[in-house]
């Protein structure tokens, strides 16, 4: 690119920099700073970093960030286009640019009409699925949907990966305790048979119904479970002309799912302008909507549009979204930061690390900008997380002691009115010790071995309840946390290009594995060559 051409978008371009090179600066001279001297000199400090977001409560103040400097990271987020992106998003622009589509997720909840750019007003076609699917989860939640011999369904067997797996089974389990009491849903992702083998174990044929989750219907996992499964239900007596009252499957590519032996009555749709990790919104929710019946889901949508409201209107220093991925881009150019812990006190909420991790990693894993040129700042933490207080017994001796500092998000519940169990207060208890004493350290001790410098940063999220609404709220908050972090660094959070790559290397290799008189290629890593020869060998 020759240096003289002046490009559209140079500008933008120039003003990212420049504001990212201040930003950087004000971070290298001001992140060693202390958070309880932060907190005694800045009265107003709680407050303004308390964020009120429907039924969620958001606590930054025990970041390791100056109040003086939120006005650079605003400055940034603006020089960034973060306001811009936002607007852009809410108006269905193509915003996903190397897959030229849109990332209008937020049309799937909104109660008022949402045009795609270009396009005309989505929301009737969504409002239809969604009635669709509130008919057929009622039919098989009431019993009036039966399997081929007359049976009851008892069993789901929700066949997906990835973006059609984990919010499903994230809400399935964080919900359970207001699910249907007489229908198991169970999550095959895997490939690997043990997970099918583990997953069949008490299930009957007969009130067994799967449903088909696939966005592309060509991933391989997803339709070589669709296959087994579809195998043991003809295996287990269930006549071809009676398959279809087993079946349901939810994609963009009816044609695919048609072609592989589904009923056009129980194919559920969504546009391809719903990104996988985007999508529980839409009828990939379907195994949760037969699990907590339409009302629920309903409210799921409810929370999450609350937070879209927010994110929408709330000026940036009162954005809870927004300040989120301010306080993730601070710490990463303050204290080098690279990851970035998530800690649900609540066992229902076990996989939200797992859920944020594809989200956040799959959306901000990128080394290369909105145009293409490498990046020189870091970008795509990596999320990780168990539930707490267990994780307390695992790995938060290095988040006390270790050198590197992890920044956490404690994740809380608050109980229900009324006296609070022993165990109900011990679990909140160690939440927010855990948060304290991160920040204060322990200094008592002469011993080094003993000691803990305390002053790490920590995130307190509160939801109000655990409830379908406050569950929509807080993957609302992190959706827009991520997409608001991705205009703040200038890539492209909607695409996934990385993860093909080893879908293309993994269908090479299969080959070979399933043939071993096909020679071996020249290109091919001698360790992987050696492997491959080994396990032919056997
Ligand atoms: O792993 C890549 C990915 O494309 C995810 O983005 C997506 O959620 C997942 O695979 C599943 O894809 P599909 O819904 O098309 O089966």
């Amino acid at each position: 690119m020759s240096a003289e051409r002046v490009l559209p978008g140079d500008d933008e371009r120039t003003a990212f920099r420049e504001s990212l090179a201040a930003l950087r600066e004000r971070a290298r001279t001001r992140g060693a700073c202390s958070i309880m001297e932060l907190f005694a000199s800045e009265p107003e400090r709680l407050a303004r970093l308390t964020l009120e977001c429907g039924p969620l409560s958001i606590d930054l103040s025990r970041q390791r960030l100056p109040l003086a400097e939120l006005a650079t990271l605003f400055a940034h987020a603006g020089a960034a286009g973060w306001q811009a992106g936002r607007e852009r998003m809410f108006a269905g622009e193509k915003i996903n640019t190397t897959e030229h589509r849109a990332a209008f997720h937020v049309a799937l909840r909104a109660s008022n009409p949402m045009t795609l750019a270009g396009d005309g007003d989505v929301t009737p076609a969504v409002r239809e699925t969604l009635q669709r699917m509130r008919e057929w989860s009622a039919a098989v939640r009431d019993g009036r949907h039966r399997g081929g011999g007359g049976e009851r369904i008892t069993d789901i067997v929700a066949i997906g990966i990835g973006g059609s797996a984990l919010g499903p089974d994230l809400a399935c389990q964080a919900l359970a305790a207001c699910a249907h009491p007489d229908l198991r849903i169970h999550f095959l992702a895997n490939i690997d048979p043990a997970a099918w083998q583990s997953v069949r174990q008490g299930l009957q044929c007969r009130s067994t119904l799967a449903i088909i989750s696939s966005k592309t219907w060509s991933t391989a996992e997803t339709i070589a479970n669709a296959t087994t499964v579809r195998a043991w239900l003809i295996a287990g007596g269930i006549p071809p002309a009676e398959l279809h009252r087993h079946f349901a499957g939810v994609t963009t590519r009816a044609d695919r799912a048609l072609e592989f032996g589904l009923s056009e009555s129980t194919l559920f749709s969504f546009a391809d302008w719903v990104g996988g990790r985007y999508s529980l919104w839409s009828a990939i929710g379907l195994p949760l909507m037969v699990a907590i019946g339409a009302d629920a889901f309903d409210e799921l949508l409810a929370g999450a549009r609350s937070v879209d409201e927010h994110f929408r209107t709330a000026p940036i220093e009162r954005n809870a979204p927004a300040m989120l991925a301010l306080v993730s881009l601070w710490n990463s150019l303050a204290l080098g930061t690279q990851t970035e812990a998530v800690i649900p006190y609540s066992a229902p909420l076990r996989r939200l690390p797992a859920y944020l991790q594809q989200l956040q990693m799959e959306s901000n894993g990128k080394s290369v900008d909105i145009d293409g040129a490498t990046v020189d700042y870091p970008t795509g933490a990596v999320i990780w997380g168990e539930p707490g207080t267990d994780a307390q017994h695992s790995f938060f001796q290095a988040l006390h002691q270790g050198p590197a500092i992890q920044p956490v998000d404690f994740v809380l519940v608050a109980p229900p009115p009324g006296p609070l169990s022993k165990a109900g207060a011990m679990l909140l208890a160690n939440g927010l010790a855990q948060a304290e004493a991160l920040l204060r350290g322990d200094h008592e001790s002469d011993d080094p071995h003993r000691r803990c410098p305390g002053n790490r940063p920590s995130t307190t999220i509160l939801l109000d309840a655990l409830t379908p609404r406050s569950l929509g709220a807080l993957l609302a908050l992190y959706e827009h946390k991520t997409a608001s972090l991705g205009w703040m660094l200038r890539i492209n959070s909607f695409d996934q290009w990385g993860v093909e790559l080893g879908k293309r290397v993994a269908l090479r290799i299969g080959a070979l594995l399933a043939d071993p008189s096909l020679p071996l290629p020249g290109d091919m890593d001698p360790s992987t060559s050696a492997l491959v020869e080994r396990l032919r060998r056997r």
